[in-house]
């Protein structure tokens, strides 16, 4: 049995989580079935940009059974971990399975979607998200703070993006299931905020360079695997800017908050996070 070094104290841990849960009450939550005019969903109002940011972004979310399966590897649930690590993983699950239902539901939403819009047929569409699906998908990280660091940025990155193209379509109904998704990935990083934030102030300078790493090496999900995701993400920047380095300022937001006086390590730290960010 091993103890994962480095974990937050599972009090920290529970608070974030009963946190998390106590924003996402069931009367605020939404389904595929009922939350949208599916019926008036019409993608011949969408350029072709639009549609493609839509298949794109449709993979991306539809990839959630590698994510989830992250959590699993390297927060195991089993006998693999000692006790004290299998109450901090046992609590952290409660925030994962949450996760997993609402992201499932953004893959099955924007699915959903390119169906009733015409953008694809369901049989189609399966057999084309499967192909990407099934490649593997994980994070080289051997600190804990970094799986959270790295999803602080993603869901941010994400929850901008989903705001911008929602800003540009003319079709309501997709611009619904973007208000929708955007609401729920700021709730996601909202989370992963607390998380880090929570870090920095227990752990304080041990885990910056842990969190400069996840900067240093960062990569959107599936831009190693995903066929033609450069050529791609550069063509769906046009259309609603995906640059995830604009969620960096949000990362230097949450340092700054977590930590009262910025020591030599962190004050380094935010330096390399702002000159990592492309965005003016
Ligand atoms: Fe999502
Ligand atoms: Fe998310």
């Amino acid at each position: 049995m091993i103890t994962t070094p480095g974990l937050l104290p599972v009090g920290d841990l529970v608070a974030a989580v009963d946190g998390f849960l106590a924003a996402s009450p069931a009367t605020r939550a939404w389904d595929v079935e009922t939350a949208f005019d599916w019926a008036a969903a019409d993608a011949g109002r969408l350029t072709e940009g639009q549609r493609s940011a839509v298949q794109f972004v449709t993979l991306i979310e539809d990839h959630l059974p590698g994510y989830f399966d992250v959590y699993h590897r390297h927060f195991p649930v089993d006998d693999s971990v000692d006790l004290p690590t299998f109450e901090h993983n046992r609590e952290l699950y409660h925030f994962t399975v949450r996760w997993a239902l609402e992201e499932d539901t953004h893959a099955r939403a924007l699915a959903r979607y390119q169906e009733a819009a015409g953008i694809a047929d369901r049989d189609t569409l399966r057999s084309e998200l499967a192909v990407e699906g099934h490649k593997p998908f994980d994070l080289p990280y051997d600190h804990p703070v970094q799986f959270f660091a790295y999803a602080l940025v993603q869901e941010k990155a994400t929850q901008i993006y989903y705001q911008q193209l929602r800003d540009v379509v003319a079709d309501p109904v997709l611009a619904a299931v973007l208000t929708r998704l955007s609401r729920d990935e700021a709730r996601h990083f909202s989370f992963m905020a607390d998380v880090v934030t929570r870090y920095l102030r227990h752990d304080g300078d041990a885990v910056v360079a842990p969190i400069r790493d996840v900067v240093a090496n960062f990569r959107m999900p599936l831009s190693d695997t995903l066929r033609g995701y450069w050529r791609w993400a550069l063509r769906i920047a046009d259309v609603a800017d995906y640059d995830h380095t604009a969620a960096y300022e949000h990362l230097v937001k949450v340092i700054d908050r977590a930590v009262d006086a910025r020591t030599e390590p962190v004050d380094e730290l935010v330096a390399f996070v702002d000159s990592c960010r492309t965005l003016a």
